[in-house]
Order: C-alpha cells, then structure tokens, then sequence
C-alpha cells in the first residue's frame, strides 16, 4: 500500500460482519476461558491482550498503522510524546550510562534531558549541530548508549544532517532514535536514513485535531544487540521478567519488546484506548494534511521573506533558506507547517505581532489543523538558560508559527494586517 492508503486503512482489517471503523475497546482487561491460556499469555505478550495497561487491541492497531507508516517492525504508544521520550532512553540506558543529543531540540526534552534524566544517574551529554567529530569524540565512552535528534528541530526549524549523525552513531555502536514529530512519516522517513528508533509527539500532526495528547516510539528493527558489549542486556535473562532474553523472545524487535515488558508494564503511562481510537481517526488525513500544511506554509514563508518588518524567515521550503539543500535530500513532497521568524523591534514588536493576529491564535501547541503561533523564548522554552537558548537556535525575537489548513489567503491576511500594525 501507499503511504496515503495506509493512513485511511492501516493496520485494521474487519472480517465479515464486523464494525467497518476501528473498533474502541473501552476496557482494562480481557477475558479467558482458562488459568493456563492467561499464563501463557504471561509468558509471551505478543500473542494477546492482558491488561491495557500492557496492550488493548484499538491501541494496538493504532500502534501497528504507525509503524507500517514508518516502516518499523513494531510500535509502542504511549501518554505523550514525554513519555515516549522517556521509554525511548530507559530502554537502553540505566543509571550510570550517559546519551548524546542534539542541543537543537524540543524545550520540554531538553529539560527531561538535562535536569531530570540526570537525577536518575543518566547523563546527557549535548552536541550542538556545528561541533566537529574530534569534539563529540570526546563525550563518548563505553557508557555511552544512544544518539538522539529531532528531523525539524522545534522551533529553531533546523533540519536534522541525518548522514553525518548516522555515521557517528555507527562508528560508536549505539542506536539513533529520532523525534520525527514535525517532519511525520509523510514527508520523512528516518529509518531510510540510518535511525533505529523513531519518537513521535502523536499529540502533534498525527493526531492533527488538537484533541489528544499521546506518544509513540517506533523500533526500526535494524539495530544490532547482539554482541555488542554496551547492550548485554539485551541478550541475557532479565530476573523482572522470568528469565526473558529479549534477542530471543523478540527477535528483531528485541528493543520495543524490552521497551513494553520493563518500562510500560513497570510505569504505566500507556496511550488510552480513547485517545488511540481518535489519534487513529486523525491520522486517516495525515497524507492529505501533511500536503495542505506544507503548500500553505511554503506560501507564508514566502511572503514574510520578502515582508519589510521581518528580520529573517527559516523555512527549508525556502531555496535561500540554510537548510534547504538538506531538506531536499531527506523531504519528499513538502516541508511541513512550521515556520520560525524574527521580527524586527525584537521581543516586544514579537508579542505584539502575536498579540494583533485575530485568525492565528495564540496557543501553546503546534502542528494541528488550525493556525497558530508561540514565542517559544518566553514560554515553551522559559526554563532554559541564556545559554541553553542559544545552543537550542533560540533568539528572543523568534516566532514560531505554525500554519495550519485554512484557506491560505485569510492565514497571509491575517499576518500582513498583524504586521501592518508594528
Ligand atoms: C518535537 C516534539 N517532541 C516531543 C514533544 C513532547 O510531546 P508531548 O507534548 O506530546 O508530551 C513535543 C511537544 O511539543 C515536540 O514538539
């Protein structure tokens, strides 16, 4: 199937006489007629539902059209993107361990990152996109147990240089798991450019309605565990789950199976069967969404580039933007909503750019239908230090826009009446 097939039909396929939609499985447990079948299922997950705690079949076919979509073997939905963040890491590294990640990514990760992983004993060492491979040399150790980065960095909308940082995770023998939240499936596969794990905030274009938070990682199920001495437990017997050897029970997706057996069943944090059910429904439209967004906002950024009031525009769509080259080795078929601009007169003119909008509204949110727009400095990004903003690509004249599907004349309008205004 198409890309644009599986979002509308996915992973369900109703027999005769069933519901024609994905079912809702509004329930915590499920039924069996004997001890044994229930201890069996114990033993092995994979072939039934327990507990929805562990797995519920709506989440399920959720989780399989994501993976489909991505091209992975093997998917785990989660509560949030956070929350899939912080299974993505815990599935691979435990205290004493340390990361590396982008300095360029989303606030929130950045802060899970550099204040609370630490106090779990697991350290995250950040690379700024323009260290050179003799400076990120020295962050790494044996300890070292992952590489992670967003494919469009949130909000300085820098495009992820999936090669080199491919080749680096290689050369160390450690996964590369990648937040493809603002790109999506559509516009950008990961796993065709070397990630082994992909994370999504389904809260975001997945989902596309603003109607639920929710997470997903995704296992690309080209990661090699075995005989790697950083991953032994992957391969060894593990005490919390009867003796498990994940390489063995999962096989290829050893890591997702780990991902669900220790951190869900042991933290909780599951996406809810509601909240699959309408994910899924939103994600039917993502190709045709995805499209929209990308037209809408290409048409947008063309227009503030050439604004008198704007200072600068980030746009991969943009030929003369810095990311351009890179979008079109990794993009197909658009650039996605979200644009970042500077205005000129810096904070101040910024909040009253945002504030003189009537269309675009205000929200801490991004990437669903409607339009809207953040200065992620004052908000998303608050906790972070001078610093820190800096390596995030963070100017306290930054605007994040997000563009949404309306008819792109009233979004332009709207924007060039709010600039009027400065
Ligand atoms: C790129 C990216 N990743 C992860 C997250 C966190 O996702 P959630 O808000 O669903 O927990 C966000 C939230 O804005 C995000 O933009």
């Amino acid at each position: 199937m198409k890309k644009g097939t599986e979002c509308v039909q996915g992973s369900y396929n109703p027999k005769n006489g069933d519901a024609r939609v994905l079912p809702l499985y509004q329930s915590t447990t499920f039924v069996y007629d004997t001890a044994e079948q229930l201890a069996f299922l114990f033993d092995s997950l994979k072939s039934g539902h327990i507990y929805s705690r562990i797995s519920n079949p709506t989440v399920a076919a959720f989780e399989e059209k994501i993976a489909m979509l991505e091209g992975g073997i093997g998917a785990m939905a989660c509560a949030s993107g956070m929350s899939a963040t912080m299974f993505a890491v815990l599935t691979v590294a435990t205290a004493g361990d340390n990361i590396l990640s982008l300095s360029t990514i989303y606030g929130g990760t950045y802060n899970l990152f550099s204040t609370t992983l630490p106090k779990l004993g697991i350290n995250v060492r950040f690379v700024t996109p323009d260290m050179t491979d003799e400076q990120i040399d020295v962050l790494v150790d044996d300890r070292t147990k992952m590489l992670f980065g967003e494919t469009i960095a949130n909000p300085s909308i820098q495009v992820l240089d999936f090669e080199r940082f491919s080749k680096i995770s290689k050369k160390y023998g450690i996964p590369f798991a990648v937040d493809n939240t603002l790109a999506t499936p559509i516009l950008v596969r990961p796993f065709e450019h070397g990630a082994n794990i992909i994370i999504h905030s389904t809260t975001k274009y997945i989902d596309g309605h603003a109607s639920c938070v929710g997470g997903v990682v995704i296992d690309g199920g080209n990661f090699k565990w075995e005989g790697n001495p950083r991953f032994t437990d992957f391969c060894t017997p593990d005490p919390s789950y009867h003796g498990t050897i994940y390489i063995e029970e999962g096989g290829a997706a050893a890591y997702i199976l780990k991902a669900r057996m220790q951190f869900m069943r042991d933290i909780g944090a599951n996406m809810s069967p509601f909240n699959a059910y309408l994910t899924n429904l939103g994600s039917e439209t993502l190709e045709l969404r995805m499209e929209r967004h990308s037209k809408n906002a290409l048409a947008v950024a063309k227009m503030l580039e050439k604004h008198p009031k704007v200072e600068w525009v980030r746009y991969p769509g943009l030929e003369n933007d810095k990311y351009h080259e890179m979008g079109q080795k990794y993009f197909k078929g658009g650039f996605s909503g979200m644009i970042a601009v500077g205005i000129k007169g810096g904070k101040e003119n910024a909040a009253k750019f945002m504030e003189n909008l009537k269309l675009l509204k205000i929200v801490t949110h991004i990437a669903d239908t409607r339009s809207c727009v953040l200065h992620p400095a004052t908000t998303t990004h608050r906790q972070l230090s001078d610093q820190d903003l800096i390596d995030c690509g963070i100017s306290s004249s930054l605007v994040r826009l997000s563009i949404g599907i309306e008819d792109v004349d009233d979004i332009i309008a709207d924007i060039e009446n709010s600039l009027a205004t400065l």
